[in-house]
């Protein structure tokens, strides 16, 4: 792990999401300061509504924040356009969705392919790099299969392969074991593990205490701030997976 004074990954200063809904604003992201560094995972808890998902989305260039900074890479990237973002999202970001998003009618070797198409690598290079992703999650002997043709775990390992096909500058995960049985919970941690070890930093909400100890930092929120954040001593993985 790299030490603590190397420049952040991705950074929120002062960060703020308003959405006005009729006369009303909602503050999902109320004065949010986060620092994320190479070789870190960190799971962020909190209860329902109290901003998870909003700041995932800001740190995935998925949405822009209504005032503050975000950081990426040691570059301001708060006001940049949708075509940026679009880069971004594209080259810097590997994104895991609680649901998986994959896309019934590709295979898993096209859906893994997917995130290459926009990204303007050969045909051939983005088999190779989707057979390496796939392969990097154990999933090279299902190529062929379609998503409704994967168990829940598989499925969760293909999305995986997928965030990764890109080399991300850091991996997000919103609720990445929510729809998994306890075996294959612990086999998708075991497998964010293996990228925070290869120095990516991952950040996965989860609302699950158990899942939350195997990040080594732990970030709550509530009423869009972060009202702890602390340092543990990650579980470690059983073995026997
Ligand atoms: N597009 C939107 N328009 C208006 N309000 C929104 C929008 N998205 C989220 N919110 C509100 O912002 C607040 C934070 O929502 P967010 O989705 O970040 O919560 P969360 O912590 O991820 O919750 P959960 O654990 O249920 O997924 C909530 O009050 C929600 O209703
Ligand atoms: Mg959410």
């Amino acid at each position: 792990m790299k030490d603590n004074d190397s420049v952040p990954v991705v950074e929120l200063r002062d960060a703020r999401k308003i959405y006005r809904m009729g006369d009303e604003d909602v503050h999902a992201l109320d004065g949010v300061n986060l620092q994320i560094r190479a070789g870190e995972f960190i799971a962020i808890l909190g209860p329902s509504g109290s901003g998870k998902s909003t700041m995932m989305h800001m740190l995935g260039f998925m949405d822009t924040l209504t005032s503050g900074k975000l950081i990426f890479e040691g570059k301001d990237v708060s006001g940049v356009g949708a075509g940026q973002r679009a880069w971004y999202r594209a080259n810097r970001i590997g994104f895991i969705f609680q649901a998986f998003n994959l896309l019934p009618r590709l295979t898993v070797l096209e859906n893994v392919m997917l995130p290459l198409v926009y990204s303007r690598v050969s045909r051939k290079e983005a088999e190779e790099r989707a057979r390496q992703a796939l392969s990097r999650v154990a999933m090279e002997h299902r190529i062929a299969h379609r998503p409704s043709e994967l168990s829940g775990g598989e499925r969760q390992r293909v999305a995986t392969a997928r965030a990764i096909v890109n080399n991300p500058g850091i991996v997000l995960a919103d609720e990445p074991t929510g729809n998994l049985d306890s075996k294959n919970v612990r086999r998708s941690l075991d497998l964010l593990c293996s990228l925070r070890d290869d120095g990516l930093p991952v950040v996965m909400v989860t609302h699950d205490l158990g899942v939350a100890k195997y990040a080594g930092r732990v970030v709550e929120m509530r009423d869009g701030q972060i009202v702890r954040d602390y340092l543990q001593d990650g579980l470690r993985v059983p073995a026997e997976i």
